[in-house]
C-alpha cells in the first residue's frame, strides 16, 4: 500500500525522504492505487526546467471527472457531494449527491457539445456561487473542453481581455448575483463586455435572480431548457494526462494577466493527495472552503481535490457579514463541517465583532482550521485558534499558488505540530529552496530568502497561455534551474518555513493577489493623470491596503482633489474590478527615481507605512528632493 493517508510525523518524515530520493517512484504508487486511468503512462516524469517544460504520467489516458463523479457511483451514489448553502440563510440549502452531481454533469456536457464545443476549445465561465459553477467545470473537463473560470467580481473590461486571450467561443453566465444584501447583475457585465469580443459565438445564462435582463437573439441562450431537454449520460471524453484542463488567469507585472495552463493528471493526483492529507479527510465529514471558485483555492479545493475524494464540499453562495457577522459559525453549526478553510482577512474582518457571534453557535463539530492567501498574523492565529477551534483544531497554515496548483508547504493536521505564522513543513514531494540575491542557494536553518522549488511536483502550471516565453522568464530565469515563487520566506531551527511576503511587484489585498502594473495603468490613463506609483501599506483587516502617489498633468493640476480621487477609483473598479481601488491617493510633483528612471517603490512603501526612520541611502536618486515633499504630505 502506498502511503496516501499520513497518520503521524514518523511517518510524514519517512514518506517524505521516499518523495525526494525517488519522487518518480513514489507518484507512480501514488497514481497507480487511488486513481482510475484509461491507459497508464508511459512514462512518470520528465522535466527540464531550463526551457521549461514538465511533463507528468505522459501516454496516460483518463477523464478527471470519472475521477471525481464515475467512480463514486456504487458506493458513494447517494453521498451528497457538494452541499450548496445560499445567500439567504432562509432559502434552503442544496444536498446534490454525486449521482445527482453527475447527471447534471452529463447533461451539460450535452449541452456545450450541441453548442459546438469540442476537444480542445476555450470556454469562459463567470458565474456567481451556484451550483451550476462548479458543474460547468465538470462539464468542460469531461467533453475535454478548457475552462477559463473568471472570477463573478471582475469588470466587464477584465472579463472580455481574459475571453480573448484565450479566444473563448462560449461564455456561461447567469442573470445575476447576490452579495450579502446586494443584487449584482452580471448578464450586463457579459453584454459589455462581449462588445469587445468578436470571437464568442454563445452565451448560456443560468437563472439565479430571476430579474430582467436583455437577451441577444442568435447568441444569448438560458441554460435550464437546454439541460432539461439533453440527455442525461455522456461518456466521458479520454483525454492525454498532460491535455490542459484549465486555464485560470493571474496579475503579473505588467498590465497583462497571465493565463496559467494546468494539465489534467498531475493537477488531478496532486490536488486530491494533499487534500486527503491536509485536511485529514475522513468518509463521513462535511469539509467546508469559503473561497470562491473563481480562484485557484476554489477550484482545487473546493472542487478537484474533495471530489477526487468522494467528498462532501460545502459550497457558500454569501458573505460573512449577511445577515450578521455570525453567518460563518451559523453555518458550521447547521451543517456540522469538521474541516473549515479560510482567508486570513476574513479572520481579521470577524475578530474584529463581538464575540456573541461565534458563542451562539455549536462549533464542536470542527476538527481542522485552514488559512490560505496571505500571511496569517499571530493575533489573527490566536483568535482562531481560541474561539473557534477551542485550543483543539489545529490550524494549517497553507502556503501555495495559483501556479502551483496545489499546497507546498503545510502543516498536517494532528501530525505536524503547529506554530503560528508558520506554513512549517513542505509538503510530500515538495523541495523549497531559499537563495541569496547573488542565486546561491542558502542551505542550514536560521537564514531567510527567496523562496523557489527546485523539483517539479505534479500540479505544477505547464506554460502562460500563449506566451511560453513569459512563463520563462517569469519563474525559471530568476534563478538557473529553479522555480521562483515572488515570496521571500524564512527557515527557522527546527526547518519551519515561514512566508514573510512578496519581493516582487505584486500586493495581496484582502487575500487577493494584485500587480501594480495593472492598477497604474489604469490610473495613468485618466486624462488628468501624468504618472503613478503604487505600493501596499499594512492594514488590520485587508493585511495590505493600496496607497498610489500620482503625477497631475499640469491640465489637471486646478481640478479638485478629491473629485480626482473618485474618478481615480470609480476608473480603476471599471478596469480592474473593485477590489483594485486605492485607500489612500496622494498627489505629488514627482517620484523617486534611480538613474536609470526605476521607480524606488522600496522608498514609497517606507513613507507610505509611516516607517521612515531609515529610508535608506537617498542620495543616489535622480531627485532626491521629492522625497521630503511626499513625506511632508503623506495621507
Ligand atoms: C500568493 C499566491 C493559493 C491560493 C490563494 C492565493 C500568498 C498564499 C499564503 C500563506 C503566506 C501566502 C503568497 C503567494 N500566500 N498563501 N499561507 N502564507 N502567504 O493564490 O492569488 O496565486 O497568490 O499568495 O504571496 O505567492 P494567488
Amino acid at each position: 500500500m502506498s502511503n496516501y493517508h499520513i497518520k503521524h510525523l514518523e511517518e510524514y518524515f519517512q514518506v517524505y525522504r521516499k518523495s525526494v530520493r525517488d519522487p518518480e517512484a513514489f507518484w507512480e504508487e501514488i497514481a497507480e492505487e487511488h486513481f482510475v486511468w484509461r491507459k497508464k503512462w508511459d512514462r512518470v516524469l520528465s522535466w527540464d526546467f531550463s526551457k521549461p517544460e514538465v511533463k507528468w504520467f505522459e501516454g496516460a489516458r483518463l477523464n478527471i471527472t470519472e475521477n471525481c463523479l464515475d467512480r463514486h457511483l456504487p458506493t458513494r451514489g447517494n453521498k451528497t457531494a457538494i452541499l450548496f448553502e445560499p445567500n439567504d440563510p432562509k432559502e434552503e440549502a442544496q444536498h446534490i449527491t454525486y449521482r445527482q452531481l453527475h447527471e447534471k454533469v452529463c447533461r451539460m456536457s450535452n449541452v456545450l457539445k450541441e453548442q459546438g464545443v469540442s476537444k480542445g476549445d476555450r470556454v469562459c465561465i463567470y458565474l456567481p456561487m451556484i451550483p451550476e459553477l462548479a458543474i460547468a467545470l465538470l462539464a468542460c473537463a469531461r467533453i475535454g473542453a478548457i475552462h477559463s473560470v473568471v472570477f463573478a467580481g471582475f469588470s466587464s473590461q477584465a472579463l472580455a481581455t481574459r475571453i480573448n486571450d484565450c479566444d473563448c467561443k462560449l461564455v456561461i453566465t447567469s442573470d445575476g448575483s447576490y452579495r450579502g444584501g446586494k443584487t449584482l447583475n452580471l448578464k450586463s457585465i457579459v453584454d459589455s463586455a462581449l462588445e469587445a469580443c468578436p470571437g464568442v459565438q454563445t452565451v448560456l445564462v443560468a437563472k439565479r435572480t430571476g430579474e430582467a435582463i436583455d437577451m441577444m437573439k442568435g447568441r444569448d441562450l438560458w441554460l435550464e431548457p437546454l439541460m432539461y431537454k439533453a440527455y442525461a449520460d455522456y461518456v466521458a471524453e479520454v483525454m492525454d494526462a498532460e491535455d490542459p484542463l484549465f486555464i485560470l488567469y493571474t496579475s503579473g507585472s505588467t498590465g497583462r494577466p497571465k493565463g496559467m495552463v494546468h494539465t489534467i493528471g498531475g493537477y488531478m493526483v496532486y490536488t486530491a493527495y494533499t487534500f486527503k492529507n491536509i485536511f485529514q479527510y475522513r468518509e463521513q465529514d462535511v469539509y467546508w472552503c469559503t473561497a470562491d471558485i473563481g480562484w485557484i483555492t476554489g477550484h482545487s479545493y473546493i472542487v478537484y481535490g474533495p471530489l477526487a475524494n468522494g467528498a462532501t464540499s460545502v459550497m457558500f453562495e454569501g458573505v460573512p457579514s449577511y445577515p450578521d457577522h455570525g453567518r460563518f459559525w451559523e453555518v458550521v453549526a447547521k451543517h456540522k463541517v469538521n474541516q473549515f478553510y479560510t482567508a486570513p482577512t476574513a479572520i481579521r474582518a470577524l475578530a474584529k465583532e463581538s464575540l456573541k457571534f461565534v458563542e451562539q453557535y455549536d462549533l464542536s463539530s470542527l476538527k481542522v482550521l485552514g488559512s490560505v492567501g496571505e500571511p496569517i498574523n499571530e493575533e489573527a492565529w490566536h483568535w482562531y485558534n481560541n474561539n473557534i477551534g477551542k485550543g483543539k483544531s489545529p490550524i494549517v497554515d497553507t502556503w501555495w499558488q495559483t501556479e502551483t496548483g496545489g499546497i507546498m508547504i503545510s502543516p498536517i493536521p494532528y501530525v505536524t505540530p503547529t506554530t503560528p505564522t508558520y506554513a512549517t513543513l513542505p509538503f510530500i514531494g515538495v523541495q523549497p529552496a531559499l537563495m541569496d540575491e547573488e542565486g546561491k542557494e542558502i542551505k542550514g536553518n536560521l537564514v531567510d530568502g527567496r523562496l523557489c522549488i527546485k523539483f517539479p511536483w505534479p500540479s505544477m502550471a505547464r506554460t502562460i497561455w500563449g506566451d511560453h516565453q513569459r512563463y520563462r522568464d517569469t519563474y525559471f530565469s530568476a534563478y538557473e534551474n529553479k522555480y521562483f515563487t515572488g515570496d521571500g520566506a524564512l527557515r527557522d531551527a527546527v526547518g519551519y518555513y515561514r512566508i514573510t511576503g512578496r519581493v516582487d511587484d505584486v500586493i495581496i489585498v484582502s487575500g487577493h493577489n494584485l500587480g501594480t502594473a495593472p492598477i497604474e495603468d489604469s490610473i495613468n490613463e485618466h486624462p488628468a493623470v501624468a504618472e503613478s506609483a503604487i505600493v501596499g501599506f499594512p492594514h488590520d483587516v485587508k493585511g495590505n491596503a493600496l496607497y498610489g502617489f500620482v503625477i497631475l498633468k499640469e491640465t489637471g493640476e486646478g481640478r479638485d482633489r478629491d473629485n480626482l480621487r473618485k474618478e481615480i477609483n470609480q476608473q480603476i473598479a471599471e478596469q480592474i474590478g473593485p477590489i483594485a481601488k486605492l485607500d489612500k491617493i496622494q498627489f505629488v510633483s514627482g517620484l523617486p527615481k534611480t538613474r536609470s528612471g526605476k521607480i524606488m517603490r522600496r522608498i514609497l512603501r517606507k513613507i507610505a507605512s509611516r516607517d521612515v526612520a531609515d529610508l535608506g541611502d537617498i542620495s543616489t536618486l535622480l531627485n532626491p528632493e521629492v522625497v521630503q515633499e511626499i513625506q511632508e504630505n503623506v495621507l
